[in-house]
């Protein structure tokens, strides 16, 4: 029999046999997953995308298939043709959904060897994950992995399947295009026949999605690949993926309503699970305040405690300083922690050094006595007063950070999400869903030194805050929303500005001058005021979506090929140096790199 596929068709694939195929004879294709020689029967697993089956070379029924049998190692690519068979008693794998049969195999034909891989193709193999990218095509042949990009799959198509049925159209905006401001750095791509000139990978289609809102495409969406060149970390990459959408003739709570159903609808389709909507809605300062992050994992308590008023005349200079500084002193009640070690102290004061805290001042609650370093600067009536507000029983360990508001609340928001995993506060089921609503327009960047859009530079000020927008910018609420998921931010979007005078002023406050707006954005202007339709959108990470939908802790393990922390893809050795004869094409020179 010749070794390639002439005259041989798969017929199943192999998760799909069971005990009603007894009998029938298949042709399966795929690796081999291990192979086992017992006593002159060879067992075989063969595995491809659907799942495994044991096949069986036994010499009583072919011996020369038998003997070619030998020849096989893990990975090898085979086809078999054979009777399904039912296991004998005993040997039933309940672990397999094929666990019950086995293929008694009548011919082999071997398509491909393979030398033996750098890591068993196992879910439960320990390698590093340098190892694993550098070998990504064998790492994909993971069962997790291939869950992932599948499940991955079909969210990407029930999303389309939603937004289709519900008028959208689906429009490709481009990759070369100017700088779009979202806040990280640009990825740069020069131009050959414009020397000295360059595109920008567009963080978003922002400000391409707007423009076909003015022109009439009242309802598009995209799935669409954005680049932001910014600091890495397990739910950020340098190209993620978004699913974008754009209304026209909408509000906040029309765009809401869709979403909501867009997400009810992927998860039923997905993962078979109910979604309650509407979803809960907090505004940023609720958010901020009671769990100190505007992304709030709403499936545990633990919310921060305000002190300040009650700390603000008390002796202990470093609390009352703050608070007269403007500051916020802030607790969080670690219930029953009263074991913690100094050690354990000392690490969670590092987590929130992290954040710029200059402290982490604590309170140990003994049954009959209070243990800490700061206890005696408070008196009785303190002491009550902070008791009182913070729920103190004995066993309880408190914790306070007292600082500028922003470092407050940021430090003891990561904190009290640290607290939440270690004290096991987090039920893993639960899919907590929250808007988080009524964003700041602007925040002070103290290193650039002047005002940033909290969202970008195209979101629609409350209308009751204009007048502010010249004398108190700081204090301008936003038309932004987010979606936040157990913690992570999966969606954001907003009610954009649709009239030229609003967008100016928005610049103006951003301190732009006419001409530097002019400059950068003088095409969205023009067609702003060319008839803008009122509009509006959101996009979602579909990564951290499609993450939090497969239980893992990392984008890098839903993509099927991801970068490192450092941007780099270990499989192609991307990025790389070039040659002379293709910079000179570009007009570009590389600076000898001082380290
Ligand atoms: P925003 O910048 O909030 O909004 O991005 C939308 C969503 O994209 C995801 N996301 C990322 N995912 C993985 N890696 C990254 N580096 C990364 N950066 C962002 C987040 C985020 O919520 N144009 C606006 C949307 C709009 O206003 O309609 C925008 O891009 O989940
Ligand atoms: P000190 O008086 O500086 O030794 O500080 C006493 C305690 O207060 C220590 O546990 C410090 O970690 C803590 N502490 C100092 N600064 C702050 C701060 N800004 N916020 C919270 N705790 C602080």
């Amino acid at each position: 029999m010749p070794d390639n596929l002439e005259s041989m068709r798969r017929t199943h694939t192999c998760c799909a046999l069971g005990k009603a195929d007894i009998g029938t004879e298949v042709i399966l294709m795929g690796w081999v997953q291990r192979r086992r020689d017992h006593g002159g029967v060879i067992f075989v697993d063969l595995r491809d995308r659907k799942g495994i089956t044991q096949v069986v070379f036994n010499p009583k029924i072919d011996s020369s298939v038998h003997t070619k049998a030998h020849a096989i190692r893990s990975e090898f690519v085979i086809a078999v043709r054979g009777t399904v068979d039912s296991r004998p008693e005993g040997m039933v794998n309940p672990n397999l959904t094929t666990g019950a049969i086995e293929v008694l195999v009548t011919e082999l034909r071997i398509l491909n060897a393979a030398v033996t891989p750098p890591f068993l193709i196992e879910d439960t193999v320990d390698v590093s994950e340098s190892l694993r990218l550098t070998y990504r095509h064998l790492d994909l042949r993971r069962p997790q992995l291939q869950q992932n990009i599948i499940l991955r799959h079909r969210a990407a198509s029930s999303v389309r399947t939603f937004l289709n049925s519900h008028d959208f159209i689906d429009i490709e905006t481009p990759c070369l295009t100017r700088s779009t401001p979202e806040g990280a750095r640009d990825y740069l791509v020069p131009s050959r026949v414009n020397p000295g000139q360059f595109y920008a990978l567009p963080q978003s289609p922002q400000i391409f999605k707007q423009l076909l809102m003015i022109s009439g495409f009242d309802r598009y969406y995209q799935i669409v690949r954005c680049f932001r060149d910014e600091d890495l970390r397990a739910d950020r990459q340098p190209e993620f993926t978004q699913i974008d959408i754009e209304m026209s003739f909408v509000g906040e709570e029309d765009i809401m309503a869709l979403s909501e159903g867009m997400i009810q609808t992927l998860f039923k389709d997905v993962l078979d699970i109910a979604l309650k909507t509407p979803f809960n809605r907090l505004t940023y300062d609720e958010a901020v305040g009671r769990y100190g992050l505007d992304k709030p994992d709403t499936r545990f308590g633990l919310e921060l405690i305000d002190v300040s008023d009650i700390v603000e005349t008390s002796n202990f200079k470093v609390f009352s300083s703050v608070v007269k500084n403007g500051g916020l002193v802030k607790a969080l009640n670690a219930k029953g922690c009263l074991d913690f070690s100094r050690k354990e102290i000392d690490d969670l004061t590092d987590l929130v050094s992290i954040y710029k805290a200059k402290g982490l001042a604590w309170i140990k609650v003994r049954d009959n006595e209070w243990q800490s370093p700061i206890t005696k600067f408070f008196s009785e009536d303190e002491k009550s007063a902070m008791k009182e507000r913070i729920g103190m029983e004995a066993g309880d360990l408190i914790f306070f950070v007292a600082d500028q508001p922003g470092i407050t609340n940021e430090a003891l928001g990561h904190l009290r999400n640290h607290l939440g995993k270690r004290l096991n506060l987090i039920d893993d089921d639960m899919y907590n869903f929250v808007w988080v609503t009524q964003f700041p327009l602007l925040e002070y960047d103290e290193t650039e030194k002047r005002n940033q859009a909290l969202h970008h530079p195209f979101t629609a000020p409350f209308e009751a805050d204009y007048d502010k927008l010249e004398t108190d910018p700081l204090n301008v609420r936003s038309r932004a929303y987010d979606l936040v998921l157990n913690g992570f931010e999966i969606g954001g979007g907003s009610i954009r500005i649709h009239q030229k005078k609003i967008q100016e002023s928005v610049f103006n406050a951003l301190g732009l001058t006419p001409e530097a707006y002019e400059e950068k954005f003088g095409f969205l202007i023009s067609a702003l005021d060319s008839g803008a339709p009122p509009h509006g959108g959101i996009a979602f990470g579909f990564d951290r979506l499609v993450m939090l939908m497969c239980g893992q802790s990392s984008i890098r393990d839903i993509i099927a090929f991801p970068k490192t922390q450092r941007a780099a893809c270990l499989l192609t050795n991307a990025p790389s140096k070039t040659g002379k004869k293709q910079l000179d094409e570009l007009y570009l020179k590389v600076k000898p790199i001082i380290k």
